[in-house]
Protein backbone atom coordinates (compact mmCIF):
# COMPACT_ATOMS: atom_id res chain seq x y z
CA UNK A 1 0.00 0.00 0.00
CA UNK A 2 1.44 3.19 -0.85
CA UNK A 3 1.32 5.94 1.53
CA UNK A 4 2.63 9.55 1.69
CA UNK A 5 2.49 9.79 5.27
CA UNK A 6 6.34 10.12 6.45
CA UNK A 7 7.39 6.95 8.75
CA UNK A 8 9.71 6.64 11.98
CA UNK A 9 13.18 5.83 10.70
CA UNK A 10 13.92 3.10 12.71
CA UNK A 11 12.95 0.48 15.80
CA UNK A 12 14.39 2.23 18.42
CA UNK A 13 13.03 5.75 17.05
CA UNK A 14 9.60 4.27 17.66
CA UNK A 15 9.84 3.72 20.89
CA UNK A 16 12.04 6.44 21.62
CA UNK A 17 9.15 8.87 20.13
CA UNK A 18 6.40 7.11 22.08
CA UNK A 19 8.19 7.27 25.59
CA UNK A 20 9.12 10.82 24.84
CA UNK A 21 5.79 11.85 24.60
CA UNK A 22 4.81 9.56 27.81
CA UNK A 23 7.76 10.59 29.93
CA UNK A 24 7.44 14.20 30.81
CA UNK A 25 6.28 16.50 33.50
CA UNK A 26 3.24 13.84 34.19
CA UNK A 27 5.99 12.05 35.75
CA UNK A 28 8.33 14.16 37.12
CA UNK A 29 5.96 16.77 38.28
CA UNK A 30 1.94 15.47 38.48
CA UNK A 31 3.05 12.15 39.68
CA UNK A 32 4.51 13.09 42.87
CA UNK A 33 2.18 15.41 44.00
CA UNK A 34 -0.66 12.99 43.15
CA UNK A 35 0.62 10.30 45.21
CA UNK A 36 1.75 13.06 48.22
CA UNK A 37 -1.92 14.45 48.42
CA UNK A 38 -3.39 10.57 48.03
CA UNK A 39 -1.27 8.85 50.80
CA UNK A 40 1.62 7.59 49.09
CA UNK A 41 2.41 3.83 48.95
CA UNK A 42 -1.47 2.57 48.70
CA UNK A 43 -2.05 5.18 45.57
CA UNK A 44 0.96 3.98 43.86
CA UNK A 45 -0.05 -0.03 44.10
CA UNK A 46 -3.65 1.19 42.32
CA UNK A 47 -1.17 3.07 39.92
CA UNK A 48 0.56 0.43 38.96
CA UNK A 49 -2.55 -1.96 38.65
CA UNK A 50 -4.13 0.33 36.58
CA UNK A 51 -0.72 1.03 34.41
CA UNK A 52 -0.59 -2.70 33.54
CA UNK A 53 -3.90 -4.04 33.67
CA UNK A 54 -5.56 -1.28 32.29
CA UNK A 55 -3.07 0.86 30.14
CA UNK A 56 -0.65 -1.68 28.62
CA UNK A 57 -4.29 -2.81 26.13
CA UNK A 58 -5.61 0.30 25.76
CA UNK A 59 -2.17 1.61 24.80
CA UNK A 60 -2.01 -1.82 21.85
CA UNK A 61 -5.54 -0.72 21.02
CA UNK A 62 -4.45 3.14 20.39
CA UNK A 63 -1.62 1.33 18.89
CA UNK A 64 -3.90 -0.51 16.19
CA UNK A 65 -6.13 2.13 15.44
CA UNK A 66 -3.80 4.47 14.25
CA UNK A 67 -1.59 2.04 12.45
CA UNK A 68 -4.26 0.49 10.77
CA UNK A 69 -5.94 3.70 9.73
CA UNK A 70 -2.87 6.05 9.19
CA UNK A 71 -4.64 8.66 9.97
CA UNK A 72 -5.17 11.27 12.31
CA UNK A 73 -7.17 10.09 15.50
CA UNK A 74 -10.94 11.55 14.27
CA UNK A 75 -10.21 10.51 10.52
CA UNK A 76 -9.03 7.23 11.98
CA UNK A 77 -11.87 6.12 13.56
CA UNK A 78 -13.52 7.53 10.28
CA UNK A 79 -12.09 4.76 8.18
CA UNK A 80 -12.47 2.01 10.95
CA UNK A 81 -15.96 2.80 11.15
CA UNK A 82 -17.53 5.07 8.65
CA UNK A 83 -20.11 6.97 9.50
CA UNK A 84 -20.57 5.92 13.04
CA UNK A 85 -20.65 8.35 16.04
CA UNK A 86 -17.35 6.78 16.49
CA UNK A 87 -15.51 9.51 15.61
CA UNK A 88 -16.80 11.36 18.46
CA UNK A 89 -14.22 9.60 20.40
CA UNK A 90 -11.66 10.82 17.96
CA UNK A 91 -13.29 14.63 18.49
CA UNK A 92 -13.20 14.40 22.09
CA UNK A 93 -9.66 13.13 22.07
CA UNK A 94 -8.87 16.21 20.05
CA UNK A 95 -10.71 18.61 22.39
CA UNK A 96 -8.46 16.66 25.64
CA UNK A 97 -5.00 17.17 23.66
CA UNK A 98 -5.67 21.25 23.32
CA UNK A 99 -7.07 21.54 26.73
CA UNK A 100 -3.79 19.49 28.22
CA UNK A 101 -1.86 21.43 26.13
CA UNK A 102 -2.80 24.19 26.89
CA UNK A 103 -2.15 24.35 30.89
CA UNK A 104 0.93 21.82 30.65
CA UNK A 105 2.61 24.50 28.92
CA UNK A 106 1.79 26.62 31.83
CA UNK A 107 4.44 24.24 33.90
CA UNK A 108 6.96 23.02 31.45
CA UNK A 109 7.40 27.20 31.48
CA UNK A 110 7.79 27.22 34.74
CA UNK A 111 10.98 24.74 34.20
CA UNK A 112 12.60 27.44 31.96
CA UNK A 113 12.64 30.16 34.98
CA UNK A 114 14.01 27.61 37.02
CA UNK A 115 16.92 26.61 34.04
CA UNK A 116 17.63 30.55 33.86
CA UNK A 117 17.70 30.67 37.83
CA UNK A 118 19.75 27.23 37.62
CA UNK A 119 22.15 29.33 34.99
CA UNK A 120 22.25 32.36 36.79
CA UNK A 121 23.50 30.38 40.25
CA UNK A 122 20.38 32.20 42.03
CA UNK A 123 19.99 28.93 43.96
CA UNK A 124 23.02 29.23 46.04
CA UNK A 125 23.20 29.89 49.78
CA UNK A 126 18.96 29.40 49.65
CA UNK A 127 16.95 27.22 51.98
CA UNK A 128 13.90 25.55 51.81
CA UNK A 129 11.43 28.47 52.97
CA UNK A 130 13.48 30.46 50.17
CA UNK A 131 12.18 28.40 47.74
CA UNK A 132 9.32 28.08 48.78
CA UNK A 133 8.85 31.99 48.67
CA UNK A 134 10.36 32.36 45.43
CA UNK A 135 8.00 30.20 43.57
CA UNK A 136 4.78 31.76 45.20
CA UNK A 137 6.04 34.66 44.11
CA UNK A 138 6.85 33.52 40.94
CA UNK A 139 3.97 31.55 39.85
CA UNK A 140 1.19 34.61 40.69
CA UNK A 141 3.64 36.90 38.69
CA UNK A 142 1.35 38.69 36.18
CA UNK A 143 3.83 38.54 33.61
CA UNK A 144 6.84 35.92 33.72
CA UNK A 145 4.96 32.61 33.51
CA UNK A 146 3.19 34.32 30.72
CA UNK A 147 6.50 35.28 28.76
CA UNK A 148 7.91 31.52 29.61
CA UNK A 149 4.39 30.05 28.63
CA UNK A 150 4.26 31.59 25.53
CA UNK A 151 8.72 30.78 24.66
CA UNK A 152 7.49 27.00 25.27
CA UNK A 153 4.54 26.83 23.27
CA UNK A 154 6.65 28.86 20.40
CA UNK A 155 9.61 26.09 20.78
CA UNK A 156 6.65 22.90 20.24
CA UNK A 157 5.28 25.13 17.37
CA UNK A 158 8.67 24.61 15.72
CA UNK A 159 9.40 21.04 16.43
CA UNK A 160 6.38 20.27 14.95
CA UNK A 161 6.33 22.46 11.78
CA UNK A 162 9.94 20.91 10.93
CA UNK A 163 8.11 17.62 10.37
CA UNK A 164 7.79 13.80 12.29
CA UNK A 165 10.86 12.44 11.65
CA UNK A 166 13.76 14.91 11.80
CA UNK A 167 11.90 16.97 14.41
CA UNK A 168 10.84 14.66 16.65
CA UNK A 169 12.81 11.25 16.25
CA UNK A 170 16.06 12.78 16.61
CA UNK A 171 15.19 14.88 19.07
CA UNK A 172 14.13 11.74 21.73
CA UNK A 173 17.11 9.78 20.54
CA UNK A 174 19.51 11.64 22.39
CA UNK A 175 17.50 13.57 25.35
CA UNK A 176 15.78 10.11 26.98
CA UNK A 177 18.94 8.57 28.16
CA UNK A 178 20.36 11.19 29.37
CA UNK A 179 17.73 12.53 31.34
CA UNK A 180 17.51 8.83 32.88
CA UNK A 181 21.28 8.73 34.07
CA UNK A 182 21.27 12.36 35.35
CA UNK A 183 17.66 11.31 37.41
CA UNK A 184 19.43 8.30 39.30
CA UNK A 185 22.43 10.64 39.90
CA UNK A 186 19.41 12.28 41.46
CA UNK A 187 18.00 9.49 43.43
CA UNK A 188 21.08 8.83 45.21
CA UNK A 189 21.81 12.26 46.43
CA UNK A 190 18.26 12.78 47.96
CA UNK A 191 18.45 9.67 49.51
CA UNK A 192 21.85 10.90 50.88
CA UNK A 193 20.17 13.83 52.83
CA UNK A 194 19.81 13.41 56.60
CA UNK A 195 16.07 11.84 57.65
CA UNK A 196 15.39 10.81 53.87
CA UNK A 197 14.85 7.29 55.25
CA UNK A 198 11.26 8.63 56.41
CA UNK A 199 10.65 9.44 52.86
CA UNK A 200 11.55 6.11 51.50
CA UNK A 201 9.06 4.82 53.70
CA UNK A 202 6.22 6.85 52.90
CA UNK A 203 6.81 5.46 49.45
CA UNK A 204 7.12 1.87 50.69
CA UNK A 205 4.42 1.35 53.10
CA UNK A 206 0.98 1.59 52.37
CA UNK A 207 -1.39 2.71 54.47
CA UNK A 208 -4.73 1.74 53.34
CA UNK A 209 -6.87 3.20 55.47
CA UNK A 210 -6.87 5.83 53.52
CA UNK A 211 -8.01 4.86 50.39
CA UNK A 212 -10.74 6.15 49.03
CA UNK A 213 -12.75 6.87 45.81
CA UNK A 214 -10.80 9.80 45.14
CA UNK A 215 -7.28 7.49 44.89
CA UNK A 216 -8.44 5.14 42.93
CA UNK A 217 -9.40 7.86 40.27
CA UNK A 218 -6.45 10.00 41.04
CA UNK A 219 -4.39 6.85 40.19
CA UNK A 220 -6.46 5.90 37.10
CA UNK A 221 -6.36 9.46 35.56
CA UNK A 222 -2.72 9.23 36.59
CA UNK A 223 -2.10 6.13 34.96
CA UNK A 224 -3.67 7.78 31.81
CA UNK A 225 -1.89 11.17 31.59
CA UNK A 226 1.44 9.53 32.29
CA UNK A 227 1.14 6.58 29.55
CA UNK A 228 -0.67 10.27 27.42
CA UNK A 229 -3.40 7.21 26.45
CA UNK A 230 -7.10 7.59 25.88
CA UNK A 231 -7.07 11.18 23.50
CA UNK A 232 -5.28 9.52 20.47
CA UNK A 233 -2.10 10.69 21.00
CA UNK A 234 -0.51 7.14 20.87
CA UNK A 235 -2.90 6.66 18.05
CA UNK A 236 -1.71 9.37 15.86
CA UNK A 237 1.68 8.54 16.80
CA UNK A 238 1.16 5.08 15.45
CA UNK A 239 -0.03 6.03 12.37
CA UNK A 240 3.68 7.21 11.51
CA UNK A 241 4.87 3.21 12.66
CA UNK A 242 5.93 1.34 10.13
CA UNK A 243 4.11 -2.58 9.17
CA UNK A 244 6.71 -4.51 11.17
CA UNK A 245 6.42 -2.42 14.14
CA UNK A 246 6.04 -4.85 17.55
CA UNK A 247 2.80 -3.22 19.03
CA UNK A 248 2.69 -5.25 22.01
CA UNK A 249 6.48 -4.86 22.66
CA UNK A 250 6.64 -1.43 22.38
CA UNK A 251 3.63 -1.13 24.68
CA UNK A 252 5.30 -2.71 26.96
CA UNK A 253 8.28 -1.06 26.62
CA UNK A 254 6.46 2.53 26.69
CA UNK A 255 5.09 1.45 29.81
CA UNK A 256 7.81 0.17 31.66
CA UNK A 257 10.13 2.90 31.00
CA UNK A 258 7.67 5.48 32.34
CA UNK A 259 6.73 3.93 35.29
CA UNK A 260 9.94 3.08 36.20
CA UNK A 261 10.85 7.17 35.91
CA UNK A 262 8.03 7.97 38.02
CA UNK A 263 9.14 5.70 40.64
CA UNK A 264 12.17 7.56 40.59
CA UNK A 265 10.65 10.75 40.32
CA UNK A 266 9.07 9.94 43.58
CA UNK A 267 12.26 8.33 45.20
CA UNK A 268 13.64 12.20 44.25
CA UNK A 269 11.20 14.00 45.68
CA UNK A 270 9.91 12.25 49.13
CA UNK A 271 13.01 11.65 50.40
CA UNK A 272 14.07 15.47 49.88
CA UNK A 273 10.63 16.94 50.90
CA UNK A 274 10.99 15.15 54.26
CA UNK A 275 14.65 15.54 54.76
CA UNK A 276 13.89 19.21 54.67
CA UNK A 277 10.12 19.45 56.18
CA UNK A 278 8.44 20.20 53.23
CA UNK A 279 4.74 18.02 53.35
CA UNK A 280 4.47 15.92 50.45
CA UNK A 281 0.90 16.93 49.72
CA UNK A 282 2.41 20.39 48.84
CA UNK A 283 0.00 19.80 45.52
CA UNK A 284 1.63 21.32 42.05
CA UNK A 285 4.71 23.20 43.72
CA UNK A 286 5.85 20.36 45.41
CA UNK A 287 9.08 19.24 43.27
CA UNK A 288 9.58 23.25 42.38
CA UNK A 289 10.29 23.73 46.08
CA UNK A 290 11.69 20.46 46.98
CA UNK A 291 14.00 20.00 44.11
CA UNK A 292 16.39 23.43 44.29
CA UNK A 293 16.73 22.35 47.73
CA UNK A 294 18.25 18.76 47.02
CA UNK A 295 20.98 20.33 44.87
CA UNK A 296 21.64 22.96 47.59
CA UNK A 297 21.75 20.02 50.37
CA UNK A 298 23.68 17.26 48.44
CA UNK A 299 26.28 19.00 47.05
CA UNK A 300 27.44 21.04 50.47
CA UNK A 301 31.00 21.38 49.58
CA UNK A 302 31.07 21.12 46.13
CA UNK A 303 28.95 24.30 44.45
CA UNK A 304 30.39 23.46 41.54
CA UNK A 305 28.55 20.00 41.13
CA UNK A 306 25.48 21.44 42.26
CA UNK A 307 25.79 24.30 39.88
CA UNK A 308 26.06 21.95 37.15
CA UNK A 309 23.34 18.98 38.19
CA UNK A 310 20.78 22.04 38.47
CA UNK A 311 21.86 23.42 35.35
CA UNK A 312 21.24 19.87 33.61
CA UNK A 313 18.21 18.85 35.54
CA UNK A 314 16.04 21.64 34.33
CA UNK A 315 17.35 21.46 31.07
CA UNK A 316 16.17 17.78 30.61
CA UNK A 317 13.28 18.62 32.62
CA UNK A 318 11.95 20.84 30.14
CA UNK A 319 13.29 18.93 27.29
CA UNK A 320 11.05 15.78 28.31
CA UNK A 321 8.40 18.07 28.74
CA UNK A 322 8.80 19.56 25.20
CA UNK A 323 8.48 15.88 23.94
CA UNK A 324 5.46 15.68 25.39
CA UNK A 325 3.88 19.06 24.32
CA UNK A 326 4.91 17.79 20.85
CA UNK A 327 2.94 14.61 21.02
CA UNK A 328 -0.23 16.45 22.55
CA UNK A 329 0.05 19.64 19.71
CA UNK A 330 1.00 17.03 17.47
CA UNK A 331 -3.00 15.23 17.68
CA UNK A 332 -4.24 18.49 17.07
CA UNK A 333 -2.13 19.95 14.17
CA UNK A 334 -2.63 16.39 12.12
CA UNK A 335 -6.53 16.94 12.80
CA UNK A 336 -6.59 20.27 11.15
CA UNK A 337 -4.21 20.05 9.09
CA UNK A 338 -5.55 16.50 7.65
CA UNK A 339 -9.67 17.00 8.55
CA UNK A 340 -9.77 21.01 7.31
CA UNK A 341 -7.73 20.30 4.31
CA UNK A 342 -5.18 23.53 5.55
CA UNK A 343 -1.81 23.20 5.15
CA UNK A 344 0.21 21.51 8.31
CA UNK A 345 1.94 24.64 8.70
CA UNK A 346 -1.42 27.02 9.32
CA UNK A 347 -3.28 24.02 11.48
CA UNK A 348 0.05 24.39 13.20
CA UNK A 349 -0.05 28.07 14.17
CA UNK A 350 -4.41 27.92 15.22
CA UNK A 351 -2.93 25.31 18.10
CA UNK A 352 -0.51 27.06 19.33
CA UNK A 353 -2.67 30.28 18.90
CA UNK A 354 -5.41 28.86 20.47
CA UNK A 355 -2.82 27.00 23.60
CA UNK A 356 -1.87 30.49 23.94
CA UNK A 357 -5.01 32.38 25.11
CA UNK A 358 -5.95 29.58 26.72
CA UNK A 359 -2.64 29.24 28.81
CA UNK A 360 -2.93 33.12 29.94
CA UNK A 361 -5.54 32.19 31.67
CA UNK A 362 -4.57 28.53 33.56
CA UNK A 363 -1.47 30.50 34.11
CA UNK A 364 -3.39 33.99 35.71
CA UNK A 365 -5.85 31.47 37.62
CA UNK A 366 -2.73 31.11 39.73
CA UNK A 367 -2.00 34.35 40.45
CA UNK A 368 -4.57 37.66 39.79
CA UNK A 369 -7.38 35.44 38.80
CA UNK A 370 -7.75 33.40 41.77
CA UNK A 371 -10.92 34.84 42.66
CA UNK A 372 -12.67 33.12 39.41
CA UNK A 373 -13.69 29.43 40.27
CA UNK A 374 -16.13 27.05 38.08
CA UNK A 375 -17.59 24.04 39.83
CA UNK A 376 -15.06 25.43 42.87
CA UNK A 377 -12.17 25.10 40.89
CA UNK A 378 -9.96 27.61 39.01
CA UNK A 379 -8.94 27.43 35.47
CA UNK A 380 -5.49 25.53 35.91
CA UNK A 381 -6.92 22.89 38.73
CA UNK A 382 -10.34 22.49 36.49
CA UNK A 383 -8.47 21.78 33.44
CA UNK A 384 -6.53 19.65 35.56
CA UNK A 385 -9.41 17.83 36.82
CA UNK A 386 -11.57 17.67 34.02
CA UNK A 387 -8.69 15.98 31.01
CA UNK A 388 -6.85 13.55 33.39
CA UNK A 389 -9.91 12.70 35.83
CA UNK A 390 -12.87 12.60 33.21
CA UNK A 391 -12.07 12.92 29.40
CA UNK A 392 -9.21 10.32 29.19
CA UNK A 393 -10.50 7.34 31.28
CA UNK A 394 -13.60 8.07 29.29
CA UNK A 395 -11.27 8.14 25.88
CA UNK A 396 -9.63 4.74 27.53
CA UNK A 397 -13.48 3.70 27.77
CA UNK A 398 -14.62 4.24 24.41
CA UNK A 399 -11.22 2.61 22.54
CA UNK A 400 -11.35 -0.32 25.27
CA UNK A 401 -15.34 -1.11 23.38
CA UNK A 402 -14.42 -0.05 20.43
CA UNK A 403 -11.55 -2.22 20.13
CA UNK A 404 -13.22 -5.56 22.04
CA UNK A 405 -16.74 -5.70 20.54
CA UNK A 406 -16.60 -3.12 17.42
CA UNK A 407 -13.45 -3.92 15.55
CA UNK A 408 -13.54 -7.18 13.71
CA UNK A 409 -11.61 -9.65 15.89
CA UNK A 410 -9.52 -10.50 12.83
CA UNK A 411 -8.42 -7.01 11.91
CA UNK A 412 -7.05 -6.91 15.65
CA UNK A 413 -5.45 -9.73 15.92
CA UNK A 414 -4.09 -9.18 12.92
CA UNK A 415 -2.62 -5.93 13.23
CA UNK A 416 -1.13 -7.43 17.12
CA UNK A 417 0.47 -9.92 15.79
CA UNK A 418 1.65 -8.38 12.03
CA UNK A 419 -0.42 -10.38 9.56
CA UNK A 420 0.35 -13.91 11.70
CA UNK A 421 4.39 -13.35 11.79
CA UNK A 422 4.32 -12.06 15.68
CA UNK A 423 3.45 -14.55 18.69
CA UNK A 424 1.47 -12.98 21.18
CA UNK A 425 1.51 -14.44 24.17
CA UNK A 426 -1.50 -12.51 26.03
CA UNK A 427 -3.54 -12.22 22.91
CA UNK A 428 -6.64 -13.58 24.30
CA UNK A 429 -6.17 -11.78 27.92
CA UNK A 430 -5.60 -8.82 25.41
CA UNK A 431 -9.10 -9.17 23.97
CA UNK A 432 -10.63 -10.06 27.40
CA UNK A 433 -9.66 -7.14 29.45
CA UNK A 434 -10.62 -4.81 26.39
CA UNK A 435 -14.49 -6.45 26.24
CA UNK A 436 -14.55 -6.47 30.11
CA UNK A 437 -12.26 -5.65 32.65
CA UNK A 438 -11.47 -2.06 31.26
CA UNK A 439 -14.79 -0.37 30.38
CA UNK A 440 -16.15 -2.26 33.80
CA UNK A 441 -13.55 -0.96 36.30
CA UNK A 442 -13.11 2.48 34.40
CA UNK A 443 -17.19 2.54 34.96
CA UNK A 444 -17.18 1.82 38.65
CA UNK A 445 -14.28 4.16 39.47
CA UNK A 446 -16.32 6.69 37.53
CA UNK A 447 -19.50 6.13 39.42
CA UNK A 448 -18.24 5.09 42.83
CA UNK A 449 -16.53 9.07 42.45
CA UNK A 450 -19.76 10.34 41.58
CA UNK A 451 -20.87 8.74 45.05
CA UNK A 452 -23.93 6.22 43.50
CA UNK A 453 -22.87 3.29 45.41
CA UNK A 454 -22.23 4.55 48.21
N1 LIG B 1 2.33 11.68 29.25
C1 LIG B 1 2.76 13.03 29.32
C2 LIG B 1 3.52 13.24 30.61
O1 LIG B 1 3.56 12.38 31.43
C3 LIG B 1 1.62 14.00 29.23
C4 LIG B 1 0.70 13.73 28.10
C5 LIG B 1 -0.63 13.46 28.34
C6 LIG B 1 1.18 13.72 26.79
C7 LIG B 1 -1.49 13.18 27.29
C8 LIG B 1 0.32 13.46 25.75
C9 LIG B 1 -0.99 13.17 26.00
O2 LIG B 1 4.06 14.27 30.84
Amino acid sequence: MKNDRVNFGSKLGVILASAGSAVGLGNIWRFPYEAGQHGGAAFILIYLVCVFVLGMPIMISEFLIGRRSRANTAGAYKVLAPHSPWRWVGFMGVLAGFLILSYYSVVAGWTLEYILEAGVNGFAHKSATDFKSAFIAFSQNPVRPLVWLIGFLLMTHYVIVKGVKKGIERFSKVMMPLLFILILILVFCSLSLPGSNKGVEFLLHPDFSKVNSEVFLGAMGQAFFSLSLGMGCLCTYASYFSKDTNLSRTAFSVGVIDTFIAILAGLIIFPAAFSVGISPDAGPSLIFITLPNVFQQAFIGAPVLSYIFSLMFYILLALAALTSTISMHEVVTAFIHEEFDISRTAAARWVTGGCIVLGIFCSLSLGILQHIKLFGLGFFDLFDFVTAKIMLPLGGMFISLFTGWYLDRKLVEDEVTNGGTLKVPFLKLYIFILKYIAPIAIALIFINELGLLS
